[in-house]
């Protein structure tokens, strides 16, 4: 049947010029760092910590465990198929296309949202910078109808930007990224010690004030396991690593080192800052705040540091934001290259090297979804997208154990058998654990696509 056709695997070997293989897993686990640590840590812990209580620290460690089975499969995968593409490229070779389709469909909806999450989360550290200078920007553009504004004009303003530098061609190169990972982490680094000294113990109880499950309380998600499907976009981004693969000298265990040793260094990171941020303050205060870590500072009388921190996430941010439109082109070129999408769209300029048609409107898009929708909402969008295709990545890792166990893996996920059933299954339930109006969203996202897929894409697969 057309729609279960495969994409024929090339091996690793065959594809093409060789990267010069420089990487060691130090690089590789700040490679990591730099693409996870964003809008997760610096803004979604308020969210976080306004469904589940102080319990929202193991709702970090839930989604962490989930994700860092996920990578490993992710690894797996990525070192057998090192082809553009990654979860929509492995789902054509493994299951077929109709499968590929939605996850590629899903994968555009991740991308696209992430960039909008991330530019609400840049734009409530800049509007608190811009209004403790007292600039005279009006308060209702500085959030969108969702979070009683008018427009987030400074998250537009950033998407345009980001879209524009990528239509000139930038790339983030190893040591901006390098840089600004230090620039990251020494922030929130400072944040745990100037905050650990308020750090009061009773602010933990009640410990999880809603509970366990998700339930919905006036059509809001509360709950540990709520909490943990938002908190989910705090990890990933760590694709970065598995696509360094080619240039990683010893993959087998750099790569390990890598994907595991980022994971582990953000899932720490994490929640120390939560932590400390809980014990410094009712965890109210950190749900109503578009910038909870400088409202925390703030809060403990130390302005000058909560502008540094802001200062931290306004410069490193947008990066995050770069890093996500790339893979959006990426996805989008090689969907248009299998001849699911229009060609023209994804055409690569001569000059720049960019697909500039597909990144403007990427841009445009992006734009309007920051300028007027709720963090919340754009977050919980793209977990759903992105927890479609860390089930596919992790399926096809199970799949093509058992359908070609001979093939060459230049690196085996430890434990297969455990932690891809554990991936699917922990995917899974932080799936279930979204709100209903974002499953649903979801959903419709994907009538739409398998509507695009019947009438436009199957007609014209270069697979046929
Ligand atoms: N993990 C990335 C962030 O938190 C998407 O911004």
């Amino acid at each position: 049947m057309s729609w279960l056709r495969r994409k024929p695997i090339g091996e690793p070997e065959a594809t093409g010029e060789r990267l010069a293989r420089t990487l060691g897993w130090p690089h590789l686990v700040a490679l990591g760092v730099g693409a996870i640590v964003g809008t997760g840590i610096y803004t979604l812990t308020g969210v976080g910590a306004g469904m589940a209580g102080p319990a929202v620290i193991l709702s970090f460690a839930i989604a962490g465990a989930v994700c860092a089975c996920a990578a490993l499969a992710y690894a797996e995968m990525a070192t057998m198929i090192p082809a553009a593409g990654s979860a929509y490229t492995y789902s054509y070779a493994v299951l077929g296309e109709a499968i590929a389709w939605v996850v590629g469909w899903s994968l555009i909806l991740e991308y696209t949202v992430v960039c909008a999450a991330v530019a609400v989360g840049w734009s409530g550290y800049a509007g608190g910078v811009i209004r403790s200078q007292h600039w005279p920007i009006p308060i209702a553009l500085l959030a969108g109808p969702g979070a009683g504004g008018l427009v987030n004009l400074p998250a537009v303003v950033i998407s345009l930007m980001v879209a524009g530098l990528l239509c000139l061609g930038t790339r983030e190169s190893a040591r901006i990224n390098f840089v600004l990972v230090l620039v990251k982490i020494a922030a929130l680094v400072m944040f745990v010690v100037l905050a650990l000294p308020a750090f009061d113990p009773h602010r933990f109880t009640p410990f999880a004030p809603y509970g366990f499950a998700k339930h919905e309380v006036g059509g809001a998600a509360k709950g540990v396991m709520a909490a943990a499907a938002i908190i989910f976009f705090a990890f990933y981004g760590f694709d970065a690593v598995s696509t360094a693969a080619e240039e990683t000298k010893n993959p087998a265990r750099d790569l390990k080192i890598g994907i595991v040793g980022s994971m582990l260094a953000c899932t720490v990171i994490y929640i120390a800052v939560a932590a400390a941020a809980l014990g410094a303050v009712p965890y109210q205060a950190l749900a109503d705040s578009a910038e909870p870590l400088a409202a925390v500072l703030r809060g403990l009388g130390r302005p000058g540091a909560a502008t540094l921190i802001a200062a931290a996430a306004i410069i490193a941010l947008p990066t995050v934001i770069l890093a996500f439109m790339y893979g959006q082109s990426r996805i989008f070129f090689v969907m248009a290259r299998d001849g699911l999408l229009p060609e023209r769209l994804a055409r690569v300029n001569a000059k720049t090297g960019t697909p500039v048609v597909v990144t403007l409107l990427t841009g445009v898009v992006v734009a309007a979804l920051a300028g007027l929708l709720s963090l919340k909402d754009i977050a919980a969008l793209a977990n759903a997208g992105t927890l479609c295709a860390f089930i596919a990545v992790a399926a096809c890792m199970l799949v093509m154990r058992r359908r070609d166990p001979d093939r060459v893996r230049p690196f085996r996920a430890p434990a297969a058998w455990v932690i891809g059933p554990l991936a699917i299954v922990g995917c899974l339930y932080l799936f279930a654990s979204l709100e209903f109006a974002t499953i649903w969203r979801f959903f419709a996202w994907n009538a739409v696509g398998l509507g695009v897929y019947a009438l436009y894409a199957r007609p014209r697969s270069r697979h046929a």
